[in-house]
């Protein structure tokens, strides 16, 4: 039976900081920093269960103890119906609570404070003028009672009156910029974000100073911890598959569970027909030269070809291939005999974006297929040891594993392959178009020194067709569209303003070289509102 519970991954074991998200846009920034800073953080809705995390804070040992809470941003207003709130017994718990932005208006607000509605927004830059207080702690001029720095603002509300709590920042705008009941602290600003000076010496005062938080979160540590984790769970005899697609993900995920059980571990490479130009030959190279791993080739291409016919709708096309992967991968399993354990390569935005309805205020954005696409009733135990990384994250893991150049510096790919690229039904002629079309994108970028400078770059073909001329006849063919985008943890992402000379030649190579193809477009979309992939 899957079961979610057993996955190795979530770092249950390790003292950490909760961030509760109201849907704030810095939110996954906030756990970004408190690992940058050295401890483990982790996001969870703002509506977890007060039981949950009080088992987390009265933990000892073993399963992992919260040392303090963050409450993050969010674009609602206290005021509004239905605006999301945790559950108040959370703001009393007996541990230090940080309240960021709305974080912190909501603190006030359940405590008597007075929330005003809109009236003096503020975005942007500020200047706080603050106490020498806990958290604040070593950021005034030496012997002085208060200080002045350079903060973020963003927000409509704000906390105009907080009778009993110690008001220990202000700015022109903002009479309670910042404040104090015990251990409970709240600030309007935004310390998580780069414009606010010193955000990081704040946050650290927070975990260190306030929470007591041991440093934690290392990647080398993480490498050593992950390894003698794997081994514990999957135990002397267990044998694992795992998927490799050749992407990062996958195979940091091989590499780690090889260093911990060796040759009980069998990746299994299918080829869906799916893949980039190449990526095939690639894959089983670059593996066979640098690992010494056990690596099974499925040629499974005209499987997923009928699996997606006649498939239009991009959240089918997703659940046809994962479940396609998942009953290969079985089928596998069962050749080999006696596997217990089938590993993935699910990061951490993956398990977000996918987990829908897990808090009321967030929505399933797309089912990424390692999680999507997971049956009711899987025979296998799943095994994700970096579902809790970040994308850089697993890139500096792999580099300290050392990983191979042409997979640790190539862009991402999604796990449903060139079929997430490729609008409407799947067919050979819109794959083969889109397949030769990246190629072109990606080696012109290599050629004008973009190519890692920016995050993802594709080609995009549906079914819309547009008049071309050929020679002196007139043609009809398909539209190509290009996508480029640079982003950080592809949560939120910006189409590059590429120079006009490298699109002309991406254009004009794509219309020369590429069968059937007449115009071709650029993706002027970010993210939000876009998704980076368009299916
Ligand atoms: P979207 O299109 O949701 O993509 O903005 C965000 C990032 O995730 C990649 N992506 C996937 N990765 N399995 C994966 O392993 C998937 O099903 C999947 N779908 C999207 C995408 O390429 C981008 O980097």
């Amino acid at each position: 039976m899957s079961d979610r519970n057993s996955i190795i991954g979530n770092q249950k074991a390790k003292d950490r900081v909760v961030v509760l998200d109201f849907g704030g846009q810095y939110s996954h920034l906030i756990v970004r920093r408190c690992r940058e800073l050295g401890v483990y953080a982790e996001l969870l809705p703002y509506d977890t269960p007060v039981e949950e995390l009080k088992r987390g804070i009265e933990s000892e040992g073993g399963e992992g103890k919260i040392n303090g809470i963050i409450l993050s941003g969010s674009p609602f207003s206290v005021h509004e119906p239905g605006s999301p709130r945790c559950n108040s017994e959370i703001i009393d718990l007996d541990i230090p609570i940080l309240g960021i932005c709305y974080g912190a208006q909501l603190i006030a607000y359940t405590k008597g404070g007075v929330v005003g509605e809109g009236m003096k927004s503020e975005f942007g830059r500020a200047e706080l003028i603050f106490e020498d207080s806990g958290l604040f702690y070593g950021l005034t001029e030496r012997g002085s009672e208060s200080g002045k720095m350079n903060v973020w603002m963003s927000h409509g509300d704000l906390i105009e009156q907080f009778d009993g709590a110690d008001i220990i920042g202000h700015t022109m705008n903002t009479p309670v910029a910042a404040f104090r009941i015990a251990n409970t602290y709240g600030v309007q600003f935004h310390p998580e974000v780069h414009h606010t000076d010193k955000g990081d010496k704040i946050l650290w005062n927070f975990l260190y100073e306030i929470c007591g938080c041991e440093r934690n979160w290392a990647i080398e540590s993480f490498i050593n911890d992950k390894i003698e984790d794997i081994k514990r769970v999957i135990g002397a005899e267990g044998r694992v598959i795992c998927g490799l697609s050749g992407g990062i993900d996958s195979s940091t995920t091989a590499v780690l569970i090889n260093k911990a059980i060796g040759d009980r571990l069998t990746c299994i490479f299918v080829d869906n027909g799916l893949l980039r130009e190449g990526e095939k030959e690639m894959v089983i190279t670059t593996f066979k030269n640098n690992f010494n791993m056990k690596l099974v080739f499925v040629d499974a291409k005209e499987r997923f070809l009928k699996g997606l016919w006649g498939v239009k709708d991009a959240e089918v096309k997703r659940k046809v291939i994962g479940e396609l992967f998942i009953i290969i991968f079985e089928e596998e399993a069962n050749k080999l005999g006696n596997v217990d354990f089938l590993a993935q390569g699910t990061i951490y935005p993956d398990r977000i974006e996918s987990a829908g309805a897990s808090s009321q205020k967030s929505s399933r954005i797309k089912s990424h297929h390692n999680v999507g696409g997971l049956p009711e009733k899987l025979e296998l135990k799943l095994v994700e040891p970096i579902a809790d990384l970040y994308k850089d994250e697993v890139r500096e893991v792999a580099k300290e594993l050392g990983m191979p150049l042409p997979i640790l510096n190539q862009h991402p790919f999604p796990g449903p392959g060139l079929a997430a690229r490729v609008i409407g039904e799947v067919t050979e002629e819109k794959l083969r178009i889109c397949r030769e079309a990246s190629d072109i994108v990606e080696a012109e970028l290599e050629n004008s020194g973009w190519y890692d400078k920016v995050w993802q770059a594709f080609a995009i073909v549906g079914d819309d067709v547009a008049t071309g001329v050929l020679g002196d006849a007139r043609s009809l063919g398909r539209i190509v569209m290009i996508r480029v985008v640079e982003s950080k943890e592809a949560m939120t992402a910006d189409f590059v303003k590429l120079p006009y000379d490298v699109l002309e030649s991406m254009s004009k190579r794509i219309t020369n070289e590429v069968k059937g193809v007449t115009w071709v477009t650029y993706a002027i979309s970010s993210k939000p509102p876009a998704t980076i992939e368009p299916c």
